[in-house]
């Protein structure tokens, strides 16, 4: 199955049903369905997944971080999954030193864990970003007028909100110097791995693309099985 065809797989076929008859494909094109529906509903179970990353500038050696996260947009053709940011928040720097991530998705009703990996580009101040600020609701945009660098220690609680305005949502105006914290992380799908627990047998599929082959269309994933 070639990846740029992935898109209407998604789209035209319907869920794999999970069990004996599932096909790695079958779960596949499912999974990335699910998270495209996730865009659309937000109390969809994978909205708010988990974001990994690696600092590897620690000085006690690289460290872990991880953190709830939105997510914001998905192409299933160039298997990106896109989050949101301050550009100024640790992760940004922990994924400018070392552009690497996994995001980790649950679906507590149906038992699934979704893990995606791969390389993370950060988009700021550029036509990219600007796109994603443009469809933003202002609700969103309030939290990038934040006026001091999130993570910093504090004697006392600061909510970090601008001094104006207080106490309704910025108009668009308001709102424009935030894009200049703002910032989009497209994470690139390497692997993705889907596992579902299940009384009479869990199951769990992998599927590997491989970005080092010749040319902007590395072809179909290697799709295996793989025991829970
Ligand atoms: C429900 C929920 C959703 C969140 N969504 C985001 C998000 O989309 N982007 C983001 O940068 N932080 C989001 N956060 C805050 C992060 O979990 C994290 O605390 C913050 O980004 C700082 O992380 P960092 O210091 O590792 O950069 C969210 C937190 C919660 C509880």
């Amino acid at each position: 199955m070639a990846v740029a065809t992935l898109r209407d797989v998604t789209r035209d076929r319907p869920a794999s049903p999970p069990g004996p008859d599932a096909t790695l494909a079958g779960i596949l094109s499912a999974a990335w369905r699910s998270l495209e529906d996730a865009l659309a509903d937000r109390h969809a179970e994978w909205r708010w997944p988990v974001l990994a990353s690696l600092d590897a500038r620690d000085p006690a050696g690289p460290l872990p971080h991880a953190r709830v996260v939105v997510l914001r947009a998905v192409d299933a053709a160039r298997r990106t999954l896109e989050v949101h940011s301050d550009v100024r928040a640790a992760k940004v720097a922990q994924l400018r030193a070392l552009p690497q991530a996994c995001l980790v998705f649950l679906d507590r009703r149906r038992e699934i864990q979704l893990r995606v990996l791969g390389p993370v580009a950060v988009y700021a101040g550029c036509e990219r970003a600007r796109r994603a600020w443009a469809a933003l609701p202002a609700s969103s945009r309030r939290g990038y007028l934040a006026p001091r660098v999130p993570g910093e220690a504090l004697g006392t609680p600061d909510p970090n909100l601008p001094a104006a305005p207080r106490d309704r949502l910025p108009d668009e105006r308001e709102s424009e110097p935030g894009f200049a914290n703002f910032a989009v992380l497209a994470l690139r799908a390497r692997r993705l791995e889907w596992l579902r627990l299940d009384r009479h047998g869990h199951e769990r599929m992998r599927a590997d693309w491989d970005d080092t082959a010749e040319g902007d269309d590395p072809g179909a994933p290697r799709l295996c099985w793989v025991r829970p």
